[in-house]
């Protein structure tokens, strides 16, 4: 055979395949005008998503709920609704007030093992849909002059020396580096309940000589720090709305308050509208050894975790704190604070972004006294008032060189 023969072979197999083609189109397009898409839009006569499965864990299943009421579609079109599945999304004992502050007494009608989970889990469980409580003490004019960083600090009522320390170092209110900081501390409600002693009046006392106190009628447990979290977002939202930027954390934290400003200053844009930094965990399981304070059993949350930044200390923008104050109301409460904030953040659509100024994992012991690591750094966990104050004073001292 000669390579012009096989030329010719390929052209006529080309054409013929042409030629269907060509067929194939006219046949579509006369069948269309024809009958059966003639005039209307085609609808199918049965949903075609998948319908969604319900999930075991009862976080998820009450979560799947709350996002079946929410869902756009479900609430514009009423020619839509026809076609959603789901009217028995959930038994009517897992139905969910979302208003109410009403304790969730079925549960053990609702979720398997209820009986024998440990006591923290089913006050958490009890209490999950209530997040209304009454601000004990406000800090009413904190932002009258709305501060471009907004320090906001997780604190427990007999930890007045941390607030002091806190305030005489890198929370200091006023103006630094030319930019207006301001501070406020988060309280629950300490209860003989867990053996802690009655410091309310000395708390009164401190609100009136600081007016930095924000403190709610609600226990203060480990397991209501998303309660802390939602609540201050609430607030922010009604007497803060115009702050720049929020940095939240704990009250054992050393904060570089100056390279913070730094780095903010430098933002523009985009970037600085949906700023969320932080010690960014991604991929992170929940926690199942029964021993550990996050432990979470499967029978409250089954999947992966989205990315969160650890609770030690994160930095994000007033309009993301608007954001997430919108997007809480429709996330159940979780109970480990950071984690609740990155599964707001998902729904909104936004990353958490990995900084390495974060240190909420501590940093390498050689380095523990040395001024020029925490000149460069921007949060270090953990650290007492006594070496939070030896830290400030380092790294603020005129003669200290570093390279
Ligand atoms: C609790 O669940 C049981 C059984 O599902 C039901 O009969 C009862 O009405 C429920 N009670 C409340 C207060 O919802
Ligand atoms: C959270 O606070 C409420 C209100 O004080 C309390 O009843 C509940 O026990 C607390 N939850 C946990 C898990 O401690
Ligand atoms: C939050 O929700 C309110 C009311 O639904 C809306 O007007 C506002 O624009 C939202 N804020 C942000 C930052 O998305």
């Amino acid at each position: 055979m000669t390579p012009n023969w096989n030329k010719t072979k390929l052209l006529g197999v080309m054409m013929t395949v042409n030629f269907l083609i060509y067929i194939l189109v006219e046949v579509t397009r006369s069948y269309r005008q024809g009958g059966l898409y003639a005039g209307h839009p085609y609808m199918p006569s049965r949903h075609f998503w998948k319908k969604p499965k319900l999930s075991k864990a009862i976080w998820n299943r009450k979560q799947q709920h709350l996002d079946h009421i929410h869902n756009p579609l479900i609430n514009s079109a009423s020619s839509v609704r026809r076609f959603l599945p789901l009217p028995d999304l959930l038994r009517p004992s897992d139905r969910l007030k979302t208003t109410s502050c009403e304790l969730d007494l079925n549960l053990s009608a609702q979720m398997d093992g209820y009986a024998s989970l440990p006591d923290r889990f089913k006050d958490f469980l009890l209490h999950m849909q209530c997040r209304s409580y009454p601000l004990l003490i406000d800090a009413a004019g904190v932002c009258s002059d709305p501060p471009f960083l907004l320090l906001v600090v997780k604190t427990l009522a007999p930890h007045f020396d941390r607030r002091q320390a806190i305030r005489q170092s890198w929370g200091r209110a006023g103006i630094l580096d030319g930019r207006r900081v301001a501070v406020v501390f988060l309280l629950g409600r300490t209860s003989a309940r867990d053996h802690l002693p009655d410091v309310s009046d000395l708390l009164r006392h401190e609100a009136r000589l600081h007016a930095d106190l924000l403190q709610w009628d609600f226990r203060d447990a480990f397991f209501n720090l998303t309660l802390k979290e939602v609540l201050f977002l609430e607030w922010m939202g009604e007497r803060c709305p115009l702050a720049r930027y929020v940095f939240k954390g704990d009250d054992d934290v050393f904060v570089n308050t100056r390279s913070i400003l730094r780095f903010l200053g430098r933002l523009s844009g985009d970037k600085a509208r949906d700023l969320f930094v932080g010690d960014v965990i991604s991929r992170a399981q929940p926690d199942r050894a029964v021993k550990s304070k996050y432990y979470v059993p499967e029978s409250i949350f089954a999947g992966v975790y989205p990315p969160y930044a650890g609770g030690g200390g994160y930095l994000y923008s007033g309009d993301v704190a608007l954001r997430l104050r919108n997007v809480s109301r429709r996330v159940l409460l979780y109970p480990i604070d950071d984690v609740y904030t990155g599964i707001c953040l998902q729904k909104l659509g936004l990353v958490p972004e990995k900084h390495k100024g974060f240190r909420t994992f501590n940093i390498d012991e050689k380095f523990k006294e040395d001024a020029c690591t925490y000149k460069s750094l921007m949060l270090v966990h953990p650290r007492g008032p006594r070496e939070v104050m030896q830290i400030w004073s380092w790294i603020n001292n005129p003669g200290l060189n570093c390279k």
